[in-house]
């Protein structure tokens, strides 16, 4: 018996741990402060349409587009949202304060940032990484950039990277 109760508290003491190590999505409000000036990030996502890509879903184009698919309201639509914006593909226990208005975000493509956004860490590349932060590439932009959105022009990574280009200067 008190084995038991020995392993069952093991078992409770890891999973609370595993839960806890989990990374939250803390939304682009939270990484601005820091990314306004060297490569102006926060200003060059805000005027994207990354940005804009939940408000889109609000307009007449995305209205039309819904009805020819017999879907009522697109901004409330999984089939839409699931590529337009964060918030509807991650798990509702994972949202930090991002929200569904934020659209394509930075924790889109860089990965939710709860663990790495804290200055010590951001400085280092290495526990960056190991904190949660992703690097994008090519294969991250396909995810959403092919056949299966519905206005779909073709995906040419160098071309639509040098669009949203907000590296440091060199
Ligand atoms: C407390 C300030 C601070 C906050 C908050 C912050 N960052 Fe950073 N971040 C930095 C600093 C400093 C660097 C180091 C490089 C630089 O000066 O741009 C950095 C670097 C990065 C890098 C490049 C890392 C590398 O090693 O290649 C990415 C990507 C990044 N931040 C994304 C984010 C995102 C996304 C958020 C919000 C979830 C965020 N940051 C929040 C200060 C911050
Ligand atoms: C989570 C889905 C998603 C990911 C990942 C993503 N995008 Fe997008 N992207 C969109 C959506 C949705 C739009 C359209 C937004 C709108 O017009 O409202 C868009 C629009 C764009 C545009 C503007 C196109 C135009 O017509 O002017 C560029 C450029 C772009 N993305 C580049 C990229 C690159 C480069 C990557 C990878 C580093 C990437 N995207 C990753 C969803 C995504
Ligand atoms: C597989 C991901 C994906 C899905 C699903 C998706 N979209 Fe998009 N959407 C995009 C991307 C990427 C763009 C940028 C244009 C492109 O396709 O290259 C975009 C652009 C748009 C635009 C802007 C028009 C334009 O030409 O740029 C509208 C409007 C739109 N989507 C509506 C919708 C509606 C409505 C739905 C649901 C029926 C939907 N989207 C589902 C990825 C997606
Ligand atoms: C559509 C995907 C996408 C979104 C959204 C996005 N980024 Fe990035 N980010 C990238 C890519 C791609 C790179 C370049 C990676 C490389 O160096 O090859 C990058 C690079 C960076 C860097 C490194 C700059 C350097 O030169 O060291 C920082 C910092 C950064 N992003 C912060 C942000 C912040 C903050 C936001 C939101 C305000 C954001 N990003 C939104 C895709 C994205």
């Amino acid at each position: 018996m008190k084995k038991t109760l020995i392993v069952i508290a093991c078992m409770l003491f890891l999973l609370s741990n595993g839960l806890l190590a989990q990374n939250k999505y803390v939304g682009a409000k939270n990484c601005k402060m820091c990314h306004m000036a060297k490569g102006k990030q926060y200003p060059t996502w805000s005027e994207s349409k990354h940005a804009k890509a939940f408000e889109t879903l609000k307009g007449p184009e995305a209205l039309k587009i819904a009805k020819e698919k017999g879907i009522a309201d697109p901004s409330t639509d999984e089939k839409c949202l699931k590529c337009h914006s964060t918030v509807a593909s991650i798990d509702a226990k994972l949202n930090g304060g991002i929200t569904k208005e934020e659209g394509v975000s930075c924790e889109t493509c860089h990965g939710a940032g709860s663990a790495y956004k804290a200055p010590a860490v951001m400085r280092n590349h290495d526990a960056c990484v190991t904190n949660g932060l992703i690097i994008p590439d090519e294969k991250l932009c396909l995810k959403c950039h092919n056949s299966g959105s519905p206005t779909f022009k073709g995906f040419d990574f160098a071309t639509y990277s040098a669009k949203i280009t907000h590296k440091n200067p060199k």
